[in-house]
């Protein structure tokens, strides 16, 4: 860090003061999976959720701040670290304004996953795999990118020929080729309702 920055976070209000506003505890939801896996989906359905329960929720997903905020960045292992890591520092940003965050990254691999944990804190960083078979997301290729990739079209294609590293000790995995979207959905919401719940302390 520069040594001619000199932050002072703790004068400004506090997130216990906007928790308390809001009424929730804040946290970043974290869903990780393939492209296709059904991330995107649950989140903009949790997002309502949540919303409906009176909390408070942002979604941020791939396809939105890769079109803005990381327009610059690339789909290298170096492009995907600096999308990740910043998405996590937006995400704390929001942690501490109260806010629960829902992040619909593919964010492949462990140590990428790791990066976000440690820049989040352990105790906010809630990592939810989305699980689908590539066959069964190349099957439904929403957005024709499988398609494309098998065609050579898109070099470097996560699970095609890029990596994609199963979370290996997730807080909730949700198998979407095996339960349909409500059901991904409650059962993601009542994993988190105890844990977002405003208590008085
Ligand atoms: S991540 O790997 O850096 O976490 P992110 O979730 O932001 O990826 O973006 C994934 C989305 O970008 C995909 O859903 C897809 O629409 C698009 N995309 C474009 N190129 C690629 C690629 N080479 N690999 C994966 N997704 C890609």
């Amino acid at each position: 860090m520069n040594k001619h920055l000199h932050p002072i976070f703790d004068r400004f209000l506090q997130r216990p003061d906007r928790e308390r506003r809001l009424r929730q505890h804040s946290k970043v939801l974290w869903l990780t999976g393939l492209s296709g896996s059904g991330k995107s989906t649950i989140a903009q359905h949790l997002e309502r959720r949540l919303y409906n329960e009176g909390y408070y929720p942002q979604a941020l997903d791939g396809d939105n701040i890769r079109s803005g905020i990381n327009n610059n960045l690339d789909f290298t292992d170096e492009g995907r670290r600096e999308n990740i890591r910043r998405i996590a520092e937006l995400s704390k940003l929001y942690i501490n304004s109260g806010i629960i965050t829902i992040n619909s990254f593919i964010s492949p691999t462990a140590a990428i996953r790791q990066l976000a944990r440690e820049i989040i804190g352990q105790d906010d960083f809630i990592e939810i795999y989305i699980n689908a078979p590539l066959e069964v997301c190349e099957a439904r290729d929403v957005k024709g990118l499988y398609k494309k990739a098998r065609a050579g079209e898109i070099p470097g294609f996560t699970g095609v020929d890029a990596p994609y590293e199963p979370p290996e000790n997730p807080a909730l995995e949700v198998r979407t080729d095996q339960q349909d979207l409500n059901d991904s959905v409650r059962v993601i919401f009542e994993f988190i309702e105890p844990i977002i719940k405003y208590r008085k302390s």
